[in-house]
């Protein structure tokens, strides 16, 4: 089992040094905006009955997808975010009123059982070490009542892909194939891949699911 309160070094890499510089990297300007209106107006369009009304993103940075999700959306915003910098931009830019920016891990999602109509991660699963991958997506699935989204890198087997420049920190699999294999209740409405050349975003590979 994992203990929820103690960080991995996967994770204190990204509350540190490492995380705060990511943020200057990945600033919300416009260009990333519109790349990821275009990506979460592909995914929600999966949702044939009405809109989520809440929605959690684990490990949500500055907000990129939230801002997105915004644009088509009135759900309640939750993020939950390690890093503090990023939850501090999260505020200062009221992507999320004060009391939906969450400190934790996807390990330890500080909200009861089912309290978010959809929950859903992008870029973090693949940061999160194998072994401690399935307790995380238990937290997950926990919160969400009806909803998952992940949005990750694909490989059709497990592998560790060096990480700029460093070991252990990024995990490719079938993100997909993991959450089903291990959550029977799940039913994907929808899947998709983002090409670099033609989305700006990074050849991330998206699944929507429904719990049944
Ligand atoms: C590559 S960034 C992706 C950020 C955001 N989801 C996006 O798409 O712009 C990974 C984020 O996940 C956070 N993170 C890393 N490990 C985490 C974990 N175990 N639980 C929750 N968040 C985590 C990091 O602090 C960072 O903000």
């Amino acid at each position: 089992m994992t203990d929820k309160n103690k960080d991995t070094e996967q994770l204190q890499f990204w509350r540190g040094e490492f995380g705060n510089v990511y943020i200057g990297r990945n600033s919300a300007n416009a260009e990333n905006l519109r790349a990821r209106v275009a990506m979460w107006a592909d995914i929600m369009r999966t949702v044939s009955g009405a809109m989520p009304k809440s929605i959690l993103e684990v490990g949500s940075n500055i907000g990129n997808n939230l801002r997105a999700l915004h644009t088509m959306s009135a759900a309640k915003m939750f993020a939950l975010e390690p890093n503090a910098q990023a939850r501090d931009i999260l505020l200062q830019d009221k992507v999320v009123e004060p009391e939906c920016a969450l400190e934790g891990t996807a390990a330890g999602i500080p909200l009861a059982d089912k309290s978010v109509e959809m929950a859903f991660t992008c870029g973090v699963l693949i940061h999160i070490h194998p072994d401690n991958l399935l307790p995380s997506c238990h937290e997950i699935h926990r919160v969400s009542s009806k909803y998952i989204a992940c949005v990750e890198y694909f490989s059709d087997k497990p592998e560790m892909i060096p990480y700029r420049g460093y070991n252990d920190r990024l995990f490719k699999r079938d993100f997909g194939g993991f959450w089903m294999d291990n959550f029977p209740d799940l039913r994907v409405l929808g899947t998709g891949f983002l090409w670099k050349r033609a989305t700006g975003l990074d050849n991330l590979t998206w699944w929507m699911f429904e719990k049944r």
